[in-house]
């Protein structure tokens, strides 16, 4: 059987057919329709387990990939700067001047003996060092040495901070530790078509909430990659979640799984009526009253996205219109290699998957909501910072029911990670279609850190 074969759920429709029903007409990206076809090889356990295969990832693909830093706006007035870490290494991010051309970015490193040269983030007229005061201009220029006397050998036109590759895309900054490596446009690719009706550019960080989970990041990040343990690790959600009914798509650095919401699993042995779609999709408990009722005659859909395209108008104006019900009711999730998780249409949630610090046993992962908003841009939320032995509820004042699914998800992760220390397998078994994209991301993978 082929992954072509495998694209068509057991029971129910298949995403393309489900938007035909759709009443507004739907953008063309959804209609593209590209599931990995990589074969049913088992992934590498050690991958996720070995210091080694830790080690080789510093040295070929956070060394060499470009990655997410921060959001645009915390960059935003002339002297902000952002520290920037993964793994063991430590970058720094400097707005020098307005406009697209005003970031560079540097290694956060005092050329003389080496401290970080900022700690933190924050706004400042010069790059001065804490330890004994060296220090730069925005733009990295030599500027002063304290005893400059005593440094005969250093000019200053040869003691510019090292200038790394910088750029921006969807209101995120980017950067690449590579000299050598191709353009951020090219390495994106497909992206931009992608968001091209949502820009993300225009949004505002409504939550931010980064955790330590005890799991290899990859552990971690494969978990928002797919859609086929909701029906074991998220059970509420089935009877407004089309978890069978999902596409799956590679796009080159880029893939995107489309999980329908407001129609029943398959996979269900009930048959939901359109009120209980509507309740599960709403997060509506059994003893709660429903949030919306569904008219006679109406669907759960339409209703969702009807309730959707209300709350866009203040902000998206005639705009709001124009949106079909799939990009304003279903979960549109898609991952830009290695780790950055920005969703689509306007689901609202930004993902970011890294090692916590120099661990490879444990992660951070970092959720932000991207809100549309109208007139002055709302400032940023601050960072809520949750430990190991917390848990994502602690933030449930900012991230609302999502905080649950979070908990239900990191219940499983650090389980994940005791098993394969005892499975005594040496390869992890994925599904050919459904898990197509976590297939994928081995795929590239493989290409960025041989040896493993
Ligand atoms: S290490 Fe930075 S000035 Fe000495
Ligand atoms: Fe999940």
């Amino acid at each position: 059987m082929t992954v072509q074969d495998q694209r068509r759920p057991p029971r129910g429709l298949s995403y393309q057919e489900l938007l035909d029903a759709d009443s507004r007409e739907v953008p063309e990206t959804m209609r593209w329709n590209v599931p990995a076809d990589l074969g049913l090889a088992d992934v590498p356990i050690a991958r996720y387990l070995s210091r080694e295969a830790h080690e080789l990832e510093k040295q070929h693909l956070w060394s060499r990939v470009w990655q997410v830093v921060c959001r645009a706006e915390q960059l935003a007035q002339v002297g902000d700067t952002f520290v920037y870490d993964i793994a063991d290494r430590s970058f720094l991010v400097v707005r020098h001047a307005p406009g697209p051309e005003g970031l560079r970015a540097f290694p956060n490193a005092c050329l003389h003996r080496g401290r970080a040269l900022r700690d933190a983030p924050g706004r400042v007229e010069e790059l001065q060092c804490s330890f004994h005061g060296f220090c730069w201009s925005l733009q990295g220029q030599l500027k002063r040495i304290p005893s400059e006397w005593d440094f005969p050998q250093v000019r200053p036109e040869e003691f510019e901070l090292p200038r790394l590759r910088i750029g921006t895309w969807g209101g995120f900054v980017f950067l690449n530790p590579d000299p050598a490596a191709a353009s951020l446009g090219s390495f994106l690719g497909v992206l931009p078509d992608l968001f091209e009706r949502w820009p993300l550019a225009e949004r505002y960080v409504r939550a931010h909430v980064t955790k330590v989970v005890n799991a290899n990041w990859k552990l971690v990040q494969e978990a928002f990659l797919e859609s086929y343990h909701v029906v074991t690790t998220h059970p509420q959600l089935l009877p407004g979640f089309g978890d069978a009914n999902s596409q799956y798509d590679v796009f080159g650095n880029v893939t995107r799984t489309i999980s329908p919401r407001g129609v029943a699993s398959p996979l269900i042995g009930w048959r939901p009526s359109e009120q209980e779609q509507l309740d599960s999709a709403l997060d509506v408990r059994l003893d709660d009253p429903p949030a919306l009722r569904v008219p006679p005659g109406a669907t759960a859909r339409q209703v969702l996205a009807e309730a959707a395209r209300t709350a866009l108008r203040p902000t998206l104006g005639p705009g709001a219109e124009l949106l079909c019900d799939a990009e304003l009711v279903d979960s549109y999730f898609v991952n830009v290699f290695p780790n950055a998780h920005p969703w689509g249409a306007y689901n609202q949630i930004f993902y970011r998957f890294r090692p916590n610090g120099d661990d490879h046993r444990s992660a951070l992962m970092e959720v932000m909501l991207l809100a549309p908003f109208a007139g002055e841009r709302p400032p940023s939320a601050s960072e809520i910072r949750l430990g190991g032995d917390d848990h994502w509820r602690d933030a449930v004042e900012v991230l609302g029911s999502l905080a649950r699914v979070f908990d239900q998800d990191e219940f499983n992760l650090e389980a994940v990670q005791r098993g394969l220390l005892s499975t005594g397998r040496t390869g992890v078994t994925l599904s050919g279609y459904q898990e197509g994209r976590i297939r994928h991301f081995h795929h590239l993978y493989e290409q960025w850190v041989p040896g493993t």
